[in-house]
């Protein structure tokens, strides 16, 4: 939550730098944004309340600047609590990911030692705090850093601070729990949340281990031990992602672009991915017992895998929710395999729940869209997700890609990679007709009938079910309609009370075993005045509309995530959200 970006260098437009990085980073929390660049000594400082949009902020050249956007935790979205937050020398900008869970600690003792707080935030507090370690540190190239540590080393919490020092002329950095990566590029040094921020000026980076400081100037950056105090060596790392690829490329918006780029990456994944699902299976294969686990949409994908793994390979796994596995974990231990799912890789229920299991001796696999990640790195078996860069909040190719690499995985486990392969093809070939036929006028034309509706239901039995789920997530996220989903058995224990005549319901049918039972459950709302919205191979005259889908067989699952995925674009422009930054949601969630 929340993006940090920093620039020190040869070019005098630090500001604009600043901004563009931003930008890049606004998924991660869009409460407000704020940049601060030096000019003669002095700190000058542009921070607003909402989104960056196509502000352009007024101020001087300087060829060093700092910039935040936030996802508020502490204090309300106000332009005073908007970052950076200067010391009380107004020589010091500070930016910051994450939560200090004991600031009110660190507070009142520098509010008696006379600093003054212009905000409600735990990060001012690091202002000021950093403001009296640096009166406490010999001068010398290396104050600036080793005062940052010190101070960083009074923080509780999981944290990635950054300062701007305009009497140096430098940057300092340090972090626990929260991501942060340095720049290398031929004109200056930067500072980010995650490297797709810096892919304009570099592909070079070095990724910040926990408890690691850097001292970022002009001419270099430099890497620290937070508890010794030590120089390290940093490693620079050459990622593969190109600027072209966080670009909006024409389209209206990220969600649209990489809803569009899901035949192609399934493509790609069923002709490249074959040697990433045998040692995925092969971990698979070596592990006493399984647990995979996932937040959010991942979370769905991890449900998913269970009926795939089941259904094609006979193999059980056990699933659960990220943020909930720190509570089994008694069940977890040598010979144990967590197999974690992240688009992010930074997601911090996942990160503790992996480290956690390695504790406890289980061997760590890893499913990251962001390679280089927390999450990649702390992994045993890591394996890409390679859906490239996923700008919108919401999770929408990154989802299918964990579908398709876990059926080839599945399919891989009794020796038919191919097999798994040739489905997925399959499904990238249906969605890209899905993408461009009537069909996608047809959901259109749905979210005409049902936009002003505030509740809707999707349904869903077996393979169908985890996308039953992933449906109303994607339609309350960026809809806000009152959106859920579930196992179509449930229906009559309780839910079917909720349904009224119009009440819209999502009837995921494909024809397999479950088709029969849902449909009846589908009847049964039907019979309560539901509106029934049915993505099936076959027809059915209780369907009010009839989104007709190929039938794939497992990779069924693949395909019937796009349907919602289309219709919650479609209600979001209709009820006039953005669908890229839904409010109150931030891409990588890295708080607790
Ligand atoms: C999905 O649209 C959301 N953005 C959210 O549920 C997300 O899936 C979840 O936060 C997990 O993120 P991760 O895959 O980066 O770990």
């Amino acid at each position: 939550m929340c993006g940090i970006f920093g620039y020190v260098g040869s070019h005098a437009d630090a500001a604009g730098i600043v901004l563009r990085g931003l930008k890049k980073l606004e998924y991660r929390g869009y409460d407000s944004w704020g940049v601060a660049v030096a000019q003669d000594a002095h700190v000058v400082l542009e921070k607003s309340i909402g989104k960056i949009g196509d502000a352009a902020p007024n101020l001087p050249p300087s060829t060093i600047g700092i910039g935040h956007t936030r996802w508020a935790t502490h204090g309300g979205v106000t332009q005073p609590n908007a970052h950076p937050h200067l010391d009380c020398t107004g020589h010091l900008a500070l930016i910051h990911n994450g939560i200090v869970s004991n600031y009110r600690d660190l507070r009142d003792p520098l509010a008696r030692a006379g600093h003054r707080f212009q905000s409600e935030t735990d990060t001012e507090v690091v202002a000021h705090l950093l403001e009296e370690y640096l009166t406490r540190t010999p001068a010398g190239p290396e104050q600036l850093v080793t005062a940052t540590i010190a101070a960083f080393r009074k923080l509780h919490g999981l944290n990635a601070i950054a300062v701007l020092d305009v009497s140096t002329g430098q940057m300092a950095a340090a972090k626990s729990g929260s991501p942060l990566v340095v720049g290398w590029s031929g004109h200056g040094h930067m500072l980010a949340s995650d490297y797709s921020a810096l892919l304009e000026h570099t592909r070079r980076v070095t990724f910040v281990d926990d408890g690691q400081a850097v001292l970022v100037s002009r001419d270099t950056s430099r890497l620290f031990d937070v508890d010794t105090g030590r120089e390290l060596t940093p490693e620079i790392t050459e990622v593969e992602w190109d600027v072209a690829a966080t670009e909006l490329g024409g389209y209206p918006d990220y969600m649209t672009k990489e809803i569009h780029e899901q035949p192609a990456m399934l493509r790609r994944l069923a002709e490249q991915w074959g040697d990433h699902a045998r040692r995925l299976a092969q971990a698979l294969r070596e592990a006493r017992d399984v647990f995979v686990i996932g937040c959010g949409t991942a979370s769905h994908a991890a449900l998913a895998a269970q009926y795939l793994l089941a259904r094609i390979a006979g193999r059980r796994v056990n699933v659960a929710t990220g943020s909930e596995f720190a509570y089994l974990r008694d069940f977890i231990g040598e010979g144990s395999l967590v197999l974690a799912l992240s688009q992010s890789g930074e997601t911090i229920d996942i990160i503790d729940a992996a480290r956690a299991a390695r504790q406890r001796g289980a061997r760590i696999a890893a499913l990251v869209n962001v390679e280089g990640s927390t999450l990649w790195r702390l992994a045993d078996v890591a394996v890409p997700l390679g859906a490239g860069p996923e700008r919108c909040v919401l999770a929408t190719k990154s989802f299918t890609a964990k579908l398709a690499i876990l059926m080839m995985t599945a399919y891989e486990l009794t020796g038919r990679v191919e097999a798994g392969a040739a489905l997925v093809r399959d499904a990238a070939d249906e969605i890209a007709r899905l993408l461009t036929d009537d069909r996608r006028d047809l959901i259109r034309r749905v979210a005409d009938e049902i936009y002003r509706r505030e509740h809707l239901f999707a349904i869903g039995r077996g393979p169908s079910y985890p996308l039953a789920l992933e449906a109303a997530l994607k339609i309350k996220e960026v809809s806000y309609v009152h959106a859920e989903g579930f196992a179509g058995g449930e229906l009559k224990h309780g839910v079917i009370a909720l349904i009224e005549p119009g009440t819209p319901c999502v009837v995921l049918a494909p024809r397999d075993e479950t088709h029969d039972d849902i449909m009846a459950g589908a009847m049964e709302v039907k019979a309560r005045g539901a509106l029934l919205i049915g993505v099936s191979p076959e027809a059915h005259e209780a369907f009010d509309y009839w989104i007709p889908v190929a039938d794939l067989g497992p990779a069924t699952a693949i395909l019937n995530a796009v349907p919602a995925q289309l219709l919650g674009y479609y209600l979001a422009l209709l009820r006039g959200h953005d669908p890229d930054k839904p409010r109150n949601l931030a891409k990588s969630v890295t708080v607790k």
